[in-house]
């Protein structure tokens, strides 16, 4: 009578089960990373914000003539020329961090959830709980603008 030889199993060979449960464990682990990320960008960890420059070439000053209102994607600002004076609105929602847009008849929306801002970045109507913030821009010796984002 003849016993049949278990086969033999590879030296390196990894069980269905270790497999799964690696996967498992790496799913947990991607997962628990990608959630750390987010809560250290939510609570403003240097390092993890993906924002603009911290110091921006807007362009000349030419290129903001008076009594208007531009818009600046590379350093996320609005940017406001009256006679003499320029100013910078950062154009992030101090609420959650949408991208506010310009309103008709002047100030600045939320389009997320509503919040409204006057001329000069006041808050006028919430959720958000604090006005937008005002940028440092100066224009250098050669009319260059530029625009302190941090
Ligand atoms: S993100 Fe702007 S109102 Fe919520």
């Amino acid at each position: 009578m003849s016993q049949a030889k278990p086969s033999p199993e590879p030296i390196n060979a990894v069980s269905r089960r270790r497999f799964l449960a690696l996967l498992v464990h790496g799913g947990w682990a991607a997962a628990l990373g990608v959630l750390v990320y987010q809560i250290g960008r939510f609570l403003g960890a240097e390092g993890l914000q993906t924002g603009p420059a911290p110091l921006v070439i807007a362009g000349k000053l030419a290129d903001f003539p008076p009594e208007t209102t531009i818009y600046v994607p590379e350093a996320r600002a609005w940017v406001q020329r009256e006679a003499a004076s320029l100013t910078a609105l950062d154009a992030v929602c101090p609420h959650l961090g949408c991208l506010v847009q310009q309103k008709e008849g002047g100030g600045f929306r939320c389009p997320c959830h509503g919040s409204e801002f006057g001329v000069a970045g006041e808050l006028e109507r919430g959720p958000a709980e604090r006005p937008l913030r005002q940028l440092e821009i100066q224009t250098q010796p050669d009319d260059i603008v530029t625009i302190r984002t941090t």
